[in-house]
């Protein structure tokens, strides 16, 4: 059954010139039919470069925009309409606006986890994998980084020469595990590298062995020479790893670790979007589109 579905997609997608993007925290099935598959800055940058006309993203609404703003003359469809990423909620531009009369000389840098609206009064974006890079790229010392504390607290460890400003935003799955569940983990598999995403909390990152975006924790795991491995970030990552590595073992951090906005996307969605009965169209208004382009492609030639 899942696999004709499958073909189906496969063939439907080649017929209608359609490019499917799947976030790693969808399912597995989901990313065997998609066109490219990684972490939100790899998904950017192939939205930008992919040649088809619509685009259907199988992740969460600020992904879909994302492409929007890079493609604003191609069809985008968010696979599932209510797959929002509730940090990227957290604060609007109403908000960050008068945050930033407060702080004039500072640089607005936002995680890409944030609505297209909120970009149109920010600076520059950073997604995990390449916040560190940036940051330290930026001419200004100054930095208000908006909405994870918890990336940003990691970003603050590797730039000290940076002055950087947090709000108290963050990611809830991420934030959910304690110090004490990764020391916990730890303990029951002493032979196992603990690797984390850098949403999850300081207390947490202060004991991993390796911290990194979804596809560099993927990366490292397949690349180590080591057997067993604590993946602490979204219980897919490892699901993922296991089919991967079928010889090594991979344990989650803590069962907490479910994105349910990312787990909204199935199969069939992906099936009813593709057959054109299914989705979102995600419409952006052209001022929208050009003010928050500029961050975005900010983001890619410091990050580049
Ligand atoms: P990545 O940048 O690692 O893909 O993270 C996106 C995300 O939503 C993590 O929770
Ligand atoms: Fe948003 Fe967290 Fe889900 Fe990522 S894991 S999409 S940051 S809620």
């Amino acid at each position: 059954m899942i696999k004709d579905v499958q073909e189906e997609i496969l063939r439907l997608k080649k017929e209608k010139d359609i490019c499917i993007l799947a976030h790693s925290y969808t399912a597995h099935e989901i990313l065997e039919v998609a066109d490219f598959t990684g972490d939100s800055y790899a998904l950017s940058v192939k939205a930008k470069t992919a040649p088809q006309k619509t685009v259907i993203m199988a992740g969460v609404r600020f992904m879909a925009e994302t492409v929007k703003i890079l493609s604003p003359e191609k069809t985008v469809l968010l696979a599932h309409p209510e797959a929002g990423c509730p940090m990227a909620e957290q604060m609007d531009k109403e908000l960050i606006t008068a945050v930033k009369q407060q702080y004039p000389d500072y640089t607005v840098v936002a995680y890409i986890n944030t609505s297209a609206e909120l970009k149109t009064v920010c600076d520059v974006c950073v997604t995990s994998s390449s916040a560190v890079k940036i940051v330290r790229q930026i001419e200004n010392p100054n930095i208000l980084f908006i909405p994870d504390c918890n990336l940003g607290a990691y970003v603050r460890e590797q730039v000290p020469e940076k002055h950087i400003k947090l709000l108290q935003g963050g990611c809830p799955v991420h934030a959910s595990v304690n110090a004490e569940e990764a020391a916990r983990a730890k303990e029951l598999h002493p032979n196992a590298l603990l690797l984390v995403h850098p949403e999850c909390t300081p207390d947490v990152v202060r004991q991993a062995d390796f911290v990194g975006s979804t596809s560099a924790i993927m990366d490292y795991a397949k690349n180590s020479p080591c057997q067993e491995f604590i993946i602490g970030t979204e219980i897919s990552i490892a699901e993922h790893l296991q089919y991967a590595c079928p010889d090594k073992d991979f344990y989650y951090l803590s069962q907490k670790l479910i994105c349910k906005n990312m787990k909204m996307s199935t199969l069939m969605d992906v099936y009813h979007a593709v057959c054109g009965r299914g989705g979102e169209e995600i419409k952006l208004d052209a001022d929208t589109i050009s003010k928050a382009r500029k961050c975005i492609d900010e983001m890619i030639r410091l990050g580049g």
